[in-house]
């Protein structure tokens, strides 16, 4: 299948890095280090997240906190809608930002609603409501930061309230096993490289500068 225009080899467009992980996987730290690593590099880019801090991300947040019931179904077309205006919208869209040459850094992206939402609805389903976001902009690379879930559930214990133990980690389980269907079954239209981050966050970090230097390299 036929890859989206920035890698087409057009160098006036920035790259778009996607990162991903189960909760607890220690993604927010490697992101973070990598932003202090790019700034010393005197590296260009442009870092955000989602749900995003607009307003359908809001919303999203007082579901996830409680603040607010929804149907599964409700929440995963929030996110699709979040991450559409994400893209789109004309204050800080992130798809104009790479259309005209910067690097955009995103913690989670559409397949995070692959991955979560297909626990509750088939995997299809999720896909086909991304299929716009897909459309208009496909990460250059996705990164997948990999934990064990028992290791990324001691990390959320040691440094979270501790609460409905089993049900979190049987979700971490799910959540997984859900982030391998969705990479397998898009391997041919996706890059995807997966980080192993089990270890120590420094040796973590050197994975993951290792796969965003050849990115920004590459054409
Ligand atoms: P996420 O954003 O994936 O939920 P965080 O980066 O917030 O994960 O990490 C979860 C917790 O684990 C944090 O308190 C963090 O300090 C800690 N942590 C992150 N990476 C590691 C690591 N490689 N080894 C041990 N603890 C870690
Ligand atoms: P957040 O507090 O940002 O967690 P993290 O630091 O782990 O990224 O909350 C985001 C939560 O939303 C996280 O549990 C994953 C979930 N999520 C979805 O369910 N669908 C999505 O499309 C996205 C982007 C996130």
């Amino acid at each position: 299948m036929e890859r989206n225009a920035q890698e087409a080899g057009q160098g006036k467009k920035g790259k778009f890095i996607a990162f991903e992980g189960i909760d607890g996987s220690g993604k927010s730290t490697q992101i973070k280090r990598l932003a202090e690593r790019l700034k010393k590099e005197n590296i260009d880019f442009y870092m955000t997240m989602e749900p995003t801090d607009a307003p359908i991300g809001a919303m999203i947040r007082q579901i996830l906190k409680g603040q607010m019931k929804a149907d599964p179904r409700v929440i995963a077309a929030l996110f699709a809608a979040d991450r559409l205006d994400h893209l789109l919208n004309d204050a800080n869209g992130i798809a104009s930002k790479v259309e005209t040459g910067t690097t955009v850094i995103t913690d989670r992206y559409y397949f995070s609603s692959y991955a979560y939402h297909s626990v509750d609805m088939p995997m299809e389903w999720v896909i086909q409501a991304n299929e716009q976001s897909a459309g208009i902009l496909r990460p250059t690379v996705t990164v997948f930061i990999d934990v064990e879930p028992d290791t990324a559930m001691e990390r959320i214990i040691r440094n979270r309230e501790q609460q409905e133990l089993f049900e979190k980690k049987s979700r971490l389980v799910e959540v997984r096993k859900k982030y391998f269907e969705a990479f397998d079954r898009l391997k041919d239209v996706e890059k995807i490289v997966i980080v192993d981050g089990n270890g120590s966050p420094e040796k973590t970090q050197e994975a993951v500068w290792k796969e965003i230097r050849d990115c920004l390299a590459a054409k």
